[in-house]
């Protein structure tokens, strides 16, 4: 099944040169955080740019619950009116995130010190995945919160009546984790500390310090310590959303594996925080360039150039890049199996809990096209076959995420036979157009089923 309706299997044949302007769409991570703090401040926040995707969607109706005024204007063109840090109303109905673990972890931490209660839904796929991880250090400020065994969804927040400013360690790399705990400090008085020992995306640092908030970053022998002053008065802003650099490794990943392609992808925003597939992907010795290199909005900001790459080398990604890259593993495993060699992927144990366990996913569905693949708990390899050497032939499994189904449809580009998914619904989560804009390079994917 697809997140939001019947299943909508796909199939991908290679196809002659990918060319043109690849225009994805806006970040994701940057899209939920902007409704979510749009929706905390005081006046008008206007967003330009936003991602359409169901993912955020969903979150701006969470927004609507709380009592935001969300107002779509048309072309990506959004406003939230605010209504101020601990302002949040009490939802009618449950909140139904959907597919998104980054929309219901951060909208925990919003409404976790505020008074209220407000129980929380998803898919098959977000209610099996860990939610402890949000709701144990929110239990520090106060707010207690009850779901099924597992700590997984459904679940029932009951926000703190009077919050208490937490200093907290996350044990995982997350970046939905110490922002969930970010969101929660807005509403405590005195300064919320989290401290990461990885440095994850920092998206919500910076829009945060954007709306005039307190919060200070400091490298410790512990990690990096983010020091948040409560209670702020948020003002409101205009958000140009970047495109969404894990949108773009799609395009950029076609490009470098099928035969003369050369596609531009416009305005990729490359905070450090997100970019580490595209260094692993010039180390492998792809022809990806940066050009027209800018700032926006406060993050950085490039033109990607990706041409094909016939002499792609598999390499050992470094561990410590991981959190740079966590969502691009699946699509760095497509063009692992074009490159001649073994890709070493280490120390990505968080694979495994996201809207699937991406490592399974991925080696059972590459196993079936005939690459070779071995994996554990925290790490797992792809010995490439090189230029024109994968098999195809298989239908893939999806298991409700929208990068699995995409990477495998990237794979069937260039591969000697078709490839197909069982369901390509869930890519309408994050990248709604990705079908379309495929096409429009030149790419041969059609749906199997209306
Ligand atoms: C996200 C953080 C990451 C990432 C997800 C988006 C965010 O999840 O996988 O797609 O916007 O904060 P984790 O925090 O679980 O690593």
């Amino acid at each position: 099944m697809s997140a939001h309706g019947d299943p909508i299997p796909m199939k991908s044949s290679a196809c002659g040169p990918l060319t043109g302007i690849a225009e994805v769409p806006g970040d994701k991570s940057i899209s939920h955080r902007a409704l979510i703090l749009g929706a905390l401040c005081i006046g008008k926040t206007k967003i330009d740019g936003l991602l359409e995707g169901q993912d955020v969607l969903d979150t701006a109706k969470a927004m609507r619950a709380f009592g935001a005024e969300v107002t779509d204007h048309g072309a990506g063109s959004w406003s939230v009116q605010g209504v101020g840090v601990g302002g949040f109303a009490e939802p009618e109905g449950v909140i139904d995130c959907g597919n998104s673990g980054t929309g219901v972890r951060l909208i925990m931490g919003a409404m976790a010190t505020s008074p209220i209660v407000a129980s929380f839904t998803g898919d098959a796929s977000l209610n099996g995945r860990p939610m402890a991880r949000v709701t144990e250090p929110l239990s520090a400020f106060g707010c207690r919160s009850v779901g099924r065994s597992g700590g997984r969804l459904p679940m029932t927040l009951v926000g703190a009546t009077e919050p208490m400013p937490v200093r907290y360690v996350v044990p995982v790399p997350s970046a939905q984790v110490k922002s969930a705990v970010l969101l929660a400090g807005l509403n405590a008085p005195g300064k919320t500390v989290v401290i990461e020992a990885e440095a994850t995306r920092d998206h919500t640092e910076r829009m945060l310090a954007g709306f005039g908030a307190e919060i200070t970053i400091e490298e410790t022998d512990e990690g990096r310590e983010i020091t948040l002053t409560g209670r702020p008065e948020l003002q409101a802003q205009h958000i140009v959303v970047p495109r969404d650099p894990s949108s773009a490794a799609f395009p950029v990943c076609a490009a470098l594996v099928v035969p003369g392609s050369d596609v531009l992808v416009p305005g990729i925003g490359l905070n450090p925080t997100r970019a580490g597939l595209f260094t692993t992907l010039r180390e492998m010795g792809a022809d990806l360039s940066y050009e027209n290199e800018r700032e926006e909005g406060g993050e950085p900001v490039a033109d990607l150039r990706a041409r094909f790459s016939p002499d792609l080398e598999g390499i050992e990604v470094p561990p410590e890049r991981a959190a740079s890259m966590i969502d691009e593993y699946p699509v760095l495993s497509v063009v692992a199996s074009y490159a001649r060699g073994r890709t070493v992927m280490r120390g990505v144990k968080e694979l495994r809990v996201k809207e699937s366990d991406r490592i399974d996913a991925m080696a059972a569905g590459l196993r079936a096209n005939g690459i070779e693949v071995e994996d554990g708990p925290d790490w797992w390899t792809v010995t490439g076959a090189g230029h024109g050497g994968v098999a195809g032939g298989a239908t893939c499994a999806s298991h409700l995420d929208h990068r699995i189904a995409m990477s495998f449809l990237i794979l069937g580009m260039a591969a000697q036979k078709a490839i197909s998914v069982d369901d390509g619904g869930p890519i309408a989560t994050s990248f709604p157009i990705f079908e379309s804009l495929m096409q429009q390079l030149g790419a041969q994917i059609v749906r199997l089923r209306a």
